[in-house]
């Protein structure tokens, strides 16, 4: 048996339980000063005070702040090229629906994917996720979406499946095909949505490459009747309902939680008062993309609204080349303090506990607790408060990933 103990833990802090927290227990994060923590086998199987057990190997901790690792419950992480080019335009006040309505956008992603072989794109996104890891991040949502075919969304796909055999970090893909019309049925969308529907998703779930089913829920992209056929043929097939909801124009993708059952909804910028209640009824986590808001210079999703109304809160880096093209979700725990007005406390559980549960996974990780994987940071830090107040630098000292220190 393999042991680890992390001891010398200055402060300890970690949401608690095995499902999303809501409410006022969104902040409810335990603290325990000088602890310890031990890891057999990759798991965690005790947490304490005092004295320690005995173990081969040890990490002292010296006296820093010790939390889960962090869970990046929406990325887009696969992809070919980038769009700097886009940034001159939107200086020049193009929007972002303007670029996609002229071919540009995730349309020139797309074009830039389907050109990349799955060597080239697996590699380009192993880089992307060694720096994650480097920023405390262990567990990661990736989703597909700039291949619109058949054959480069399984592309993606299967990328995604051999970095999470190959690479520390755990990935949980998401089948995206709805995430535009191809340039090939920009007179056909019903042509391409029962492409989707009949062919694309039998495949994805054929070769079990994907556990959920999201929609890009938006004007001029798909209409929350379109979303709700795709969202329901994915179901029949086994995968869970996200939703891009009410990121530019809110057309009802939140109020689709509760029909289908989506066990997240994405963005929320302008998420309308019976988006939150239909989200408070059907359990679905809120998971706000605030860097997302910052790059597009959009306002922010009503996150206190939503914790007031009961919605489980998540926050998540969105990274994508087009609307969010940085990785660090230390930067959007900032966001969450500075823009959103969470407290510290709420922050941390968005980005461990309420991401896992996003990613139907908070029976296995999300908190430091005997049962839960072995995942955690050893922060230069000596508090919580601290994390969420130094901005631009990368707090992660060391990171310790199924038991074992990869950082
Ligand atoms: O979450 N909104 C849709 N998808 C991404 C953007 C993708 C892109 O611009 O390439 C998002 O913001
Ligand atoms: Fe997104």
């Amino acid at each position: 048996m393999e042991r680890l103990l992390i001891n010398n833990i200055g402060l300890l802090a970690t949401p608690e339980g095995n499902s999303a927290l809501c409410g006022g227990e969104q902040g409810s994060v335990r603290f325990l000063r000088d602890a310890w923590v031990l890891c057999e086998d990759g798991m965690i199987t005790a947490v304490g005070t005092g004295k320690a057990p005995e173990a081969e190997r040890v990490l002292d901790a010296h006296q820093k702040l010790v939390t889960p690792g962090l869970v990046d419950a929406h990325t887009h992480l696969i992809f070919g090229g980038w769009r700097q080019n886009e940034l001159g335009l939107k200086l020049h006040g193009v929007s972002y629906l303007e670029i996609l309505a002229a071919g540009g956008g995730i349309l020139s992603t797309v074009r830039a994917t389907r050109a990349a072989t799955e060597e080239e794109l697996a590699n380009k996104a192993r880089a992307a996720l060694d720096e994650m890891l480097r920023l405390g991040v262990t567990t990661v949502e990736a989703k597909s979406g700039y291949g619109l075919d058949l054959e480069t969304e399984l592309r993606q796909l299967r990328a995604i499946r051999r970095l999470d055999r190959e690479h520390p970090i755990d990935l949980a893909a998401t089948f995206l095909g709805a995430h535009a019309v191809p340039e090939e049925y920009k007179n056909d969308r019903e042509g391409y949505i029962r492409l989707l529907c009949d062919e694309v998703i039998p495949a994805v779930v054929r070769e079990e490459l994907a556990e959920f089913c999201d929609v890009f829920c938006e004007t001029g992209v798909f209409s929350a009747e379109e979303s709700r056929r795709i969202l329901e043929a994915g179901k029949k097939h086994g995968l869970i309902p996200k939703i891009h909801a009410d990121e530019i124009d809110p057309i009802g993708g939140s109020m689709l939680t509760e029909a289908v059952g989506a066990i997240s909804a994405e963005h929320l910028i302008v998420c309308p008062p019976e988006g939150i209640g239909a989200m408070a009824r059907a359990g679905t986590v809120a998971c706000c993309l605030p860097a997302t808001s910052f790059y597009l210079g959009s306002t922010f999703a009503p996150v206190r609204d939503m914790i007031r109304a009961g919605v489980p809160v998540a926050l998540a880096s969105d990274f994508n080349p087009g609307s969010c093209p940085s990785l660090n979700l230390q930067f959007v725990m900032n966001l969450g303090c500075l823009k959103y007005r969470m407290t510290p406390e709420e922050v941390l559980t968005a980005v461990t506990l309420n991401a896992a549960a996003a990613i139907n996974r908070a029976d296995r990780i999300g908190s430091v607790e005997p049962g839960k994987q072995a995942d955690l940071v050893i922060w230069d830090a000596p508090d919580l408060d601290y994390v969420c107040y130094r901005l631009g630098s990368n707090l992660a000292g060391r990171v310790v990933k199924k038991g074992k220190q990869v950082v």
